[in-house]
């Protein structure tokens, strides 16, 4: 099934959140409405992926972004 929309989880665990994943989620989401992406892809917060030592996960499609910030994360949107 294809989803017209673009999904983005973003890991809300403890270590994901002492890395900054509720900064990057703020972040994530007003880059998403001023760059004309508001409406196409949604913000999913999840809890710990297991993934812990690479904090802060995020996936976005099926792209697993290891030690993210923003930029790797909108750079990765925009690829999908
Ligand atoms: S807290 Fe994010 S992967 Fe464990």
């Amino acid at each position: 099934m294809k989803h017209s929309r673009k999904l983005i989880f973003i890991c809300n665990g403890s270590d994901c959140k002492k890395a900054g994943a509720k900064k990057l989620g703020k972040e994530l989401k007003s880059q998403c409405n001023s760059t004309g992406l508001k409406g196409t892809c949604k913000l999913i917060k999840t809890k710990c992926m297991d993934m812990c030592k690479t904090a802060p996960n995020v996936i976005v499609g099926d792209h697993f972004c290891k030690k993210t910030d923003v930029d790797k994360v909108m750079v990765q949107l925009k690829k999908s």
